[in-house]
């Protein structure tokens, strides 16, 4: 004969856990039959108080009803669980139809490009890349390219020093040595890289770029020098750019001359970037002095040259119109994207 007490209670039981939705649900319909002061324990302690005939059936009937309480809750348990996570996921399903966020590509700097599209230019005329290291010697830098330790064109490039001998290199220059020293003439090559100097302000920056270059063969005369660079400065600021030589000074040329192109701003009418002059200043050039070809162990007689030296930087600054050096350094992506190769 089944007991009443206990045939209520497992129909309590059943339907409340049949109704549970959640986790929290069950765990309070647990904490009602089966915690400690749940209905099924209180039954359960009751036991020894029943009369001696009535125990062990009601006992036995409690007991089942325990194992069947504790087996539904566990089942339902599983279900439930199962359902939340469901819905968890289905909230955090994501929206296919969003719009996707677009990676932000790269772009080469504004200094690789107009790196790239002069050493181009030069590759296009025969010339061959040449490279030299950043820490020079003084013989290098200096001594070779005819300019002695107390020369007074030394005052022109503010030099890091590493040691009484050894320098940072202050141009490009010592590229010219290293290469001649390597080789017999003829020598046609232009070298990009990387100079430093302590300076810095708006148009200069410690670390800056300059392509050389240098012609040495017989017969090499200024007119071959002017010809060269006027087809340069043509392919960079377009076809009908004009060019002037003015007479200079370096101690590595003679004669020397600084090349002007008309000014990309205002076409020669004098404006603020040119001031006033119409023309801008963009590199250094000159007839490999004697002196340093013999330096390298060429033969002025037999063989005569002509060089160049340019920044990269300043060149760069005049075709995109950037009149602050520092754009070029402090990595602002706003600056940097509005760069392309088209
Ligand atoms: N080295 C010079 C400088 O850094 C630039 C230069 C001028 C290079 C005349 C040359 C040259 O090769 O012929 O200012």
């Amino acid at each position: 004969m089944a007991d009443k007490r206990t045939a209520e209670i497992l129909k309590g039981a059943r339907a409340e856990i049949a109704r549970a939705e959640s986790s929290a649900d069950l765990e309070q319909v647990r904490v009602k039959y089966l915690g400690r002061q749940g209905i099924l324990t209180r039954l359960l302690r009751s036991l020894p108080a029943l009369p001696a005939a009535e125990r062990p059936e009601i006992g036995r009937q409690a007991n089942l009803a325990k194992a069947e309480i504790e087996t539904l809750l566990a089942g339902r348990l599983a279900d439930v669980k199962a359902a939340e996570r469901h819905r968890d996921l289905a909230a955090r399903r994501p929206d296919l139809t969003l719009p996707g966020r677009r990676p932000t590509g790269g772009t080469l700097h504004p200094l690789t490009l107009v790196l790239d599209e002069i050493v181009e230019i030069f590759l296009g005329l025969g010339f061959a890349v040449a490279e030299g290291p950043e820490v020079e010697s003084d013989f290098y830098n200096f001594e070779a390219l005819n300019i002695p330790k107390d020369h007074p064109a030394r005052d022109m490039q503010d030099t890091f020093y590493l040691s009484e001998d050894t320098l940072l290199r202050t141009h490009t220059s010592p590229v010219q040595i290293r290469t001649m020293k390597a080789q017999p003439p003829p020598v046609r090559i232009i070298c990009p890289g990387k100079v430093y100097r302590r300076d810095a302000d708006i148009t200069h920056s410690p670390m800056f770029h300059q392509v050389e270059g240098l012609a040495v063969d017989r017969n090499i005369s200024m007119g071959d020098l002017k010809g060269t660079l006027e087809l340069f400065a043509r392919e960079l600021f377009g076809p009908a750019t004009e060019i002037r030589f003015r007479p200079s000074f370096f101690p590595f040329t003679e004669p020397s001359a600084e090349m002007d192109v008309r000014c990309v701003a205002c076409g020669g009418e004098g404006c603020r970037l040119c001031k006033q002059s119409g023309w801008l200043e963009i590199l250094g050039s000159g007839m490999v002095h004697p002196r340093v070809l013999q330096m390298v162990g060429y033969d002025p007689e037999e063989v005569t040259g002509w060089a160049f030296g340019m920044g990269v930087e300043r060149i760069a600054m005049l075709k995109y119109g950037i009149d602050d050096i520092r754009l070029f350094f402090d990595n602002d992506l706003r600056f940097l994207s509005q760069f392309s190769a088209s």
